[in-house]
């Protein structure tokens, strides 16, 4: 199954994503993640993209469209895959359909934009291996330290208020258009994301498997 995950920033897509990977056994691909992954190594295309990101700004689509066609080529892509945080503008939505990827299903999680800034004001990313946490609603088993490798908890950068409203302009203006683009091909699920983690999986599974 080919599937994309849309929502506004702090909707939950990470989260969700976690789950249907787990039950579906195939990967998730975070382009958030991976441009975080490139700065944290130095990479050219990293320390390029880090000016975007902290203002809240979409990163070039020439960037994304070129890391999400190489990762896609990957074999573990071959059974299936749950984009996050990809396609994020009509051109890349296009792009997506040039490279001859079909897409199964496009789930939207929707969240309204004053639970979003409740929800990135609580999130604590672990500076080690990424993975994320929210101080009242996904605690980690010892406070301040990661789960799976005890790294530090931190808060992204791109999570302090005023960035947060950046990106949910930027939300608005470029990425809810996709909306109508994958209603027209009879492909969007809307998923109310405002129930807690386990319920939102459970609607968004069912959502998938409908
Ligand atoms: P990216 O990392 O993709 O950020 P985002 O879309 O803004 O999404 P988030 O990761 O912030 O949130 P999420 O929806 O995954 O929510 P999560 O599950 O973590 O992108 C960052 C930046 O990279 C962009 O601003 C841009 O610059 C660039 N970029 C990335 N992709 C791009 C693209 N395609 N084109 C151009 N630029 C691109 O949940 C949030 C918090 O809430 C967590 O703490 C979680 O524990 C908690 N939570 C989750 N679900 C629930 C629930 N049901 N109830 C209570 N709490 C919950
Ligand atoms: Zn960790």
């Amino acid at each position: 199954m080919n599937l994309i995950l849309l929502g506004a920033p702090g909707a939950g897509k990470g989260t969700q994503a976690e789950t249907i990977c787990a039950k579906l056994h195939i990967p998730a691909i975070s382009t958030g993640n991976m441009i975080r992954e490139a700065l944290k190594n130095g990479t050219e295309m990293g320390l390029a993209a880090k000016s975007y990101m902290d203002k809240g700004d979409l990163v070039p689509d020439e960037v994304v469209i070129g890391i999400v066609k190489d990762r896609l080529q990957q074999d573990d892509c071959k059974n299936g895959f749950v984009l996050d945080g990809f396609p994020r503008t009509i051109p890349q939505a296009e792009a997506l359909d040039k490279m001859g990827v079909r897409i199964d299903k496009v789930i939207e999680i929707d969240v309204p934009d004053e639970t979003i800034v409740t929800r990135m004001s609580g999130r604590r990313v672990c500076a080690e291996c990424g993975a994320s946490y929210h101080l009242v609603y996904k605690k980690p088993k010892v406070a301040g330290k990661c789960n799976f490798c005890g790294g530090a908890l931190v808060q992204r950068t791109d999570d302090h208020p005023d960035t947060v409203h950046a990106r949910l302009k930027e939300y608005h203006a470029k990425t809810e258009p996709l909306k109508a683009y994958y209603e027209k091909q009879g492909k969007l699920v809307v998923v109310d994301g405002q129930e807690d983690v386990a319920d939102t999986s459970r609607l968004t599974l069912a959502a998938i498997e409908a």
